[in-house]
Order: structure tokens, then C-alpha cells, then sequence
């Protein structure tokens, strides 16, 4: 017999249960409980929540361990391309020399912005911050292809997938250039995917920016390490607006916002401005280290995880690289050694090490991003760009499963009781 949880409340007892994965992951279901027992389940933040059964993304936080449709991190950014990746990702396994060489011309069809698109641009105030600029622009590109927006229409979904992809990074591309009131840069149909990118953002019209092919390479590597991470806050997102069979760009769209969040994706920027905000100061990593500690509304950015409980494999990676491009590109950037002394500091401190907190993926991409030449706060719209086969799979997962439900988590309410309405002249204060 399948192995079963008991529940006992009272004299009550219920039988729930256990699933598990294929990677012997075990989860009570609860599913039935309300029904059985009038008991919901609390998990505030969902630290203990499963929220469906995926089969994109294992982690195993403890261990360190991160695999994308079971291929180790590590070989994939050694070895794999991000367009690979992110068919992996979307569709679940490798792709053929035929399937990439199609998703690669789909994508390089559709590089360029609808003229329509090109217009909201100027819409936007320079201030505008370029993630909700990216939001936005996903939701219009909605009213471009109303075809392909069609949950059922999955025969269409590899050029949906290829589309958003594509674009994405022209959206990003564009925004920064209007942003510092250059002209925009047309995408170039004979560059890859992440070259094209640099492309756009550094080519002037009378100046060809040549990418260099280990920053081509540390790029998109880069892209590769965020191209997934199973349930995260943004992704969860992703699933969540997509389980109301909205369409997928309405979905990624959200998906963008909530990455938007320093808690999340934001932390890269933030991790610089904490950084630059240490060298302005004239602070020591020794003082600011004493202040996290003291003061909780202060964090280290950059460390901690909610999964990873030991180290961050994308951290360890993204480190090696890190160093390998400023070499390469000859140059010393301080931020560098003050972000290596915190590690140091840091890792070696108890505050640190009970909590189990280490370096995350954010520490030391944004190094590197600087390093390239891209603005701050276009580092999140990068995490974004990497993202976007995640959030596809994962959309696709939610309108695959013949057994979808709506996402509709339930609450205990701790609010006032019933109680009758006040009119204003009743009502006490100013
Ligand atoms: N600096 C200082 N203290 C920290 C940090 C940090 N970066 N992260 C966690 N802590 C402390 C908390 O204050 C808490 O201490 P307490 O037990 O004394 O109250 C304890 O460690 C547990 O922290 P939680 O906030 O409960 O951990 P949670 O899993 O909710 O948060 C998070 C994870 C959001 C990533 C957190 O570690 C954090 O804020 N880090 C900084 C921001 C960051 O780098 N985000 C990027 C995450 S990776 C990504 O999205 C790609």
C-alpha cells in the first residue's frame, strides 16, 4: 500500500497522501483535507509549500545541487548555448542540430519590434525604470499576435516561445538606448542570440561595436545560470496569473514585476549600490558587516537564499567568471576585491554562518555586468532576459495539466469581527 501521513486533531484522525518525486522529494498532500477535516494548512511566504508537481527544475538546497530537466548546472553553463538552454527548459529535452537551428531562425525572424511597438517607447519618461518599461512592452506585444496567445494553440507555442524570447531582448536593448537619448540600434540577423544584444546596446550608427567572444560567452553563461529556478517568487507568479488561462504574455509580463522586487531579481543592483554606496562612504566591510548584524533592516545583498542552505552552484560558477572577465578585459575594478573581502568577512562571522547564509547568485553577476558596460539598472532586466525560458516552461506546464486548477490559495482570516457600519459623524479621530 501507498505510503500514507496520519493528521490527528482531537480525537479525529485523517489520512493524507505522500507524494513523491522522482528525486525522492516527499510531500503530504493535502489537497482533500478541508474537505475531510474543515482544516486548511498555513505556510505564510509558502516556505514548506509545494505548489505543483513540476518537471523542469531540482534543487536541492542542502546539497547545492541545481538541474535543469536533470542536467547539472555546472555542464550546461560549461557546455551549452543559451538558446539550447532555453529549449531545454521549455520543452524538455536537449534539441536536436535541426530543432535549434529552427528555434535559432525563428528567433532571429522575429528580432526586430512591430513599428507600432517602436512608438510606445517614447512614451516613456528617461527616469523610467527599465523593468517596468519591460513589463509593459510584453503586455503590448500582446495585441501584436493575438494568435499565438491562445493557451490551446500549443502547435504555435515554439514561435511564441522563440517570439518573446527574441524580442525581449530588443525591448531591453531599446529602452536603454532611448533611455540615454541615443538612436536605436537594429538588431543583426548574422550574430547569435547574446552578441546581438551587445550589439544593440553598444553599437553606434557610425561605430560597430565588435563583442568580444569571452564577454559574448560570460554573458551568456550569465543567461544560462537564471534561466530557471523552479518555484521562486516570480516564477510562482508566472504560474499563478497563467493558471487563470491568461495569455502568456499577460503572465510573463507579471512575472517581470515580481522579479522587479530587491528581495528578488532587484538584488544584483542593489548588491552595486551597496557596494558603491561602501566605497563613497569610506565605510569598512568590518563596520558594515558589525551593522547588518545590528540592525535588521540593513542586509548583506547578494547573500542568503531561501533554498540554498549550503552554497549557491550559479554563485560559485558566476565567481570563476567573473574573474576570467576582468582579466580578460584588463581591468581592476575595486568593487571587485571590497564584494571578495565581504565574502571573506562574512562567511567567516556567526551571524552569518548559523543562518547559513552564503554568497547568491546576485553577488557577483553585477561585476561582471559592470564590467561589460551595462548600467545598473539594467543588471534585473538581464536576470529577466535569462529568465524568460523559465517563466515559458512553466506556463506551458500549468496549460499542459489536464487536472489544472485555478491557483486560489485560502487564508485564516485575523481581522475585525462583524460589526455595524459607523456613520461619519459617529466616528471618533479627525
Ligand atoms: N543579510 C543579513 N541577514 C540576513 C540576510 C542578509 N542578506 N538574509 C537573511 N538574513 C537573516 C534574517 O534577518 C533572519 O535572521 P533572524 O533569524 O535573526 O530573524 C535569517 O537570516 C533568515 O532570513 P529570512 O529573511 O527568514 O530568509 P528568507 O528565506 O525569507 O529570505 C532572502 C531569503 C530574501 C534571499 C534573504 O536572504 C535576503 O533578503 N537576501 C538579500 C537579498 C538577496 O540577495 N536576494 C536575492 C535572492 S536570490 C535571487 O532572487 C536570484
Amino acid at each position: 500500500m501507498a505510503e500514507q501521513a496520519t493528521l490527528t486533531v482531537g480525537d479525529q484522525s485523517y489520512t493524507l497522501p505522500i507524494v513523491e518525486g522522482t528525486e525522492h522529494e516527499r510531500a503530504v498532500d493535502i489537497g482533500k483535507l478541508r474537505g475531510q477535516s474543515g482544516l486548511i494548512t498555513l505556510d505564510d511566504g509558502y516556505g514548506n509549500t509545494g505548489s505543483c508537481v513540476s518537471e523542469i527544475t531540482f534543487i536541492n538546497g542542502e546539497e547545492g545541487i541545481l538541474r535543469y530537466r536533470g542536467y547539472p548546472i555546472d555542464e550546461l553553463a560549461e557546455q551549452s548555448t543559451f538558446p539550447e538552454t532555453a529549449w531545454l527548459c521549455i520543452f524538455g529535452e536537449l534539441p536536436t542540430r535541426a530543432q535549434l537551428s529552427r528555434f535559432s531562425d525563428l528567433m532571429t525572424q522575429n528580432q526586430a519590434l512591430h513599428q507600432g511597438l517602436l512608438h510606445h517607447f517614447a512614451g516613456f519618461p528617461p527616469s523610467a525604470h527599465p523593468m517596468g518599461i519591460l513589463s509593459a512592452m510584453i503586455n503590448a506585444m500582446a495585441a501584436y499576435q493575438p494568435v499565438l496567445m491562445q493557451p490551446e494553440q500549443l502547435d504555435l507555442f515554439e514561435e511564441a516561445a522563440a517570439r518573446l524570447i527574441s524580442k525581449v531582448r530588443t525591448i531591453a536593448a531599446v529602452s536603454y538606448k532611448t533611455a540615454a537619448g541615443h538612436p536605436v540600434i537594429h538588431p543583426r540577423p548574422d550574430l547569435g542570440y547574446t552578441a546581438n544584444l551587445l550589439h544593440m546596446m553598444f553599437s553606434e550608427p557610425y561605430a560597430p561595436y565588435e563583442p568580444d567572444p569571452d564577454v559574448v560567452r560570460a554573458l551568456d553563461q550569465i543567461f544560462i545560470l537564471h534561466a530557471d529556478h523552479e518555484q521562486n517568487c516570480s516564477t510562482s507568479t508566472v504560474r499563478m496569473v497563467g493558471s487563470s488561462q491568461a495569455n502568456l504574455y499577460a503572465s510573463v509580463a507579471a512575472g517581470v514585476c515580481a522579479l522587479w522586487g530587491p528581495l528578488h531579481g532587484g538584488a544584483n543592483q542593489k548588491v552595486i549600490q551597496m557596494l558603491t554606496g561602501l566605497q563613497e562612504r569610506g565605510e569598512s566591510i568590518e563596520s558594515f558587516v558589525e551593522r547588518v548584524k545590528q540592525d535588521s533592516s540593513v542586509r548583506l545583498m547578494g547573500f542568503g537564499h531561501r533554498v540554498y542552505k549550503n552554497h549557491d552552484p550559479r554563485a560559485q560558477i558566476i565567481k570563476a567568471s567573473c574573474d576570467k572577465v576582468l582579466a580578460k578585459l584588463g581591468q581592476e575594478d575595486p568593487l571587485l576585491d571590497m564584494a571578495r573581502r565581504l565574502e571573506e568577512v562574512a562567511l567567516q562571522d556567526p551571524y552569518f554562518v548559523d543562518r547559513k547564509l552564503y554568497p547568491n547568485v546576485d553577488f557577483y553577476s553585477g561585476i561582471i555586468m559592470r564590467a561589460i558596460g551595462i548600467p545598473v539598472e539594467m543588471f534585473t532586466v538581464m536576470f529577466a532576459i535569462g529568465r524568460m525560458p523559465g517563466w515559458i516552461g512553466h506556463w506551458r506546464e500549468v496549460h499542459q495539466n489536464p487536472k489544472a486548477r485555478i491557483y486560489r490559495p485560502r487564508q485564516v482570516y485575523n481581522g475585525a469581527t462583524q460589526r455595524g457600519y459607523v456613520p461619519m459623524a459617529g466616528r471618533s479621530g479627525k
